[in-house]
């Protein structure tokens, strides 16, 4: 009764299913009744160090110690600082912009790179997305978002966006263009999409079309960024840079939080008053996002995201070989989509009613998402049950 008041009372613009969650502990989401969930869907690719991690929820109580919860960036902050001299010290880049979520950071990628555009030539504004790629649902990140239901109820969108489809290397180079394209901006494993990785060698197709027509390549890594594919950025992988990267959902820990990161040639373009937030790169979550960070990118980690990762596909492999509803099993480290005959929806349902968190990837795709840190164990019972789910 009281969970059907509360839900009321929200906008229903989310479908919340299952129990009500009253804490976490690991790879754990625990119901009111007590009742344990394998968590695998880390609150959608957020809780890369599952519930309840000591390092975060440390660095947490001690910036809220401090008492300094906020000052807007009309001043400076240590942990901002030190976060975004961990991310350049860690990237391709020399610069960071702090704001909130994955939109936001999208949103403000799109803007620096129209703005350095604008120092390049008149009219160089357009930018170059592709099909099935997610990058948000704000105005700008939906306009780059190649979704007919998500953008027609809210046309007309921002102009200028093209599309083309991934791997198709001809129609992104009559669609780069030297005059007019400020940025093309694409994920290097569609995630929403699901779960396609973008194949190396486009990627590097993409990086050199951009050269060749003075354009920016904005990785959106915000599902896929620290560490989810194995590598702490997942375009390392291509053996590519970006000129702009969008970081989000894992940064801090499970607090709101997005980052753009820019090469100093495009942020020598960006002027005070350019952009901003008045909550972006607050001490609270950038203390968090430090200890993530620092605990993400500690190599020894990230082989064993590597290693775990390599025996969850091996064992997907294994249940499609054993399981003919399976389609294609994709993904890398830590992401994994099982494409299925039938409603990816149902396979997620059952799977909740056995005790295993799952979420979908479009109406064909059961995505997994477990925490970076879940273990052998872990992921040894997640696929057992969803065998399960499967053979209903
Ligand atoms: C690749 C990608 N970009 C952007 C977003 C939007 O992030 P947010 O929901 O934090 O605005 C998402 C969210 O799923 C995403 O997966």
């Amino acid at each position: 009764m009281l969970t059907t008041q509360l839900s009321d009372a929200l906008l229903g613009v989310y479908r919340p299913t299952g129990p009500t969650f009253v804490a976490g502990e690991g790879a754990y989401l625990i119901a009111e009744d007590g009742t344990r969930f394998l968590d695998f869907t880390s609150g959608i690719a957020v809780n890369a160090l599952g519930h309840g991690d000591p390092d975060v929820l440390a660095a947490i109580r001690a910036a809220l110690d401090t008492g300094l919860i906020h000052t807007s960036n009309l001043f400076r902050t240590r942990p901002a600082a030190e976060l975004a001299a961990w991310l350049v010290e860690h990237s391709f880049a020399d610069r960071v912009f702090l704001c909130n979520s994955g939109a936001e950071a999208n949103e403000a990628a799109l803007k620096f790179a129209r703005r350095w555009a604008g120092t390049v030539a008149d009219g160089k504004h357009e930018i170059v997305a592709f099909g099935g790629g997610f990058h948000g649902r704000t105005m700008g990140a939906l306009a780059a978002t190649a979704r007919p239901a998500y953008q027609d109820p809210f046309r007309p969108l921002m102009r200028g966006v093209h599309f083309a489809e991934v791997g198709d290397v001809g129609e992104a180079e009559r669609l780069i263009r030297r005059d007019r394209t400020a940025a093309v901006i694409i994920e290097p494993l569609q995630a929403e999409g699901g779960v396609l990785p973008v194949p190396p060698r486009f990627l590097k197709a993409l990086r050199y079309l951009c050269d060749e027509a003075e354009a920016l390549l904005i990785l959106d890594e915000v599902q896929v960024g620290l560490g989810r594919t194995g590598t702490l950025w997942a375009h390392e992988q291509a053996g590519i840079q970006p000129d702009l990267m969008s970081l989000a959902k894992p940064l801090a820990g499970g607090l709101p939080m997005g980052a753009v990161l820019l090469t100093e040639r495009v942020a020598a373009a960006i002027q005070p008053g350019d952009h901003g937030s008045t909550f972006g790169g607050g001490p609270v979550v950038a203390s968090a996002a430090l200890a993530v960070c620092r605990k993400i990118g500690n190599p020894a980690f990230l082989a064993e995201v590597r290693r775990k990762g390599a025996e969850l596909g091996d064992r997907l492999h294994a249940l499609a070989l054993r399981q003919p509803r399976i389609r294609a099993v994709r993904g890398a480290g830590m992401i994994w989509g099982v494409q299925v005959a039938g409603a990816a929806a149902e396979v997620v349902s059952r799977a909740l009613g056995t005790g295993l968190l799952l979420c979908t990837a479009g109406p064909e795709v059961v995505r997994l998402l477990p925490p970076l840190s879940a273990t052998d164990e872990e992921l040894a019972r997640a696929v057992s049950i969803l065998e399960g789910a499967l053979a209903c």
